[in-house]
């Protein structure tokens, strides 16, 4: 699959097959983050792979209730390990960082026939005591992972030419 394929037809999964999640797979989409870039090349990230049952029932919980990141075989919680660090622009680098890999993981997950949902709807303090991530570390995302129970569904997108304009901000 080409990336402009899973850029144009992935979309949000919102249901879940009880099916696991191939080791290999998942290793490949841990890999395109591992791969991703990020500034000054840190990679200042860490990904928790959550499969155990109850603790995804308390991520869901702790996501206003989300209850489809429970129902997934997978939850990907993704956190960056130095919120301190700012890049020249004046923009925490972590957030960037983060999304930039999480991205990857998500496109390649769509070219592996696997679904998600970037979650950004949760109440951090929780999760960081559901899986004990210490105080000084932030938590991004998460999405679940496993194969959609639902199909693709098609895009609601702004047009092109209400996003991009020309030489100066207009
Ligand atoms: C930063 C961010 C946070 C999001 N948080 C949630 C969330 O908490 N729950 C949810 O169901 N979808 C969430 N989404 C998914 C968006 O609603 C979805 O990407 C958007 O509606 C476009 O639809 P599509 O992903 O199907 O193309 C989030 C997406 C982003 C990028």
């Amino acid at each position: 699959m080409d990336v402009y394929t899973a850029i144009s037809q992935r979309s949000s999964i919102r249901a879940y097959q009880s099916s696991d999640v191939e080791e290999d797979k998942l290793k490949k989409i841990l890999e395109a983050a591992r791969l991703a870039p990020s500034a000054s090349n840190r990679q200042d990230w860490k990904f928790i792979i959550v499969k155990a049952k109850e603790t995804k029932r308390k991520l869901a919980e702790a996501s206003f209730g989300q209850s489809f990141i429970g129902e997934a075989p997978v939850v990907i919680v993704a956190c960056g390990t130095e919120p301190k660090a700012i890049m020249a622009c004046g923009q925490p680098a972590y957030t960037v960082d983060v999304s930039i890999a999480f991205s990857f993981m998500i496109l390649l997950a769509y070219e592996l026939g696997l679904g998600t949902c970037w979650i950004g709807a949760f109440k951090e303090d929780e999760i960081k005591k559901i899986l004990k991530i210490p105080k000084e570390i932030r938590v991004v995302a998460m999405t679940p992972l496993g194969y959609p129970n639902q199909p693709t569904l098609p895009k609601s997108r702004k047009a092109l030419d209400q996003i991009v304009c020309f030489e100066k901000y207009e």
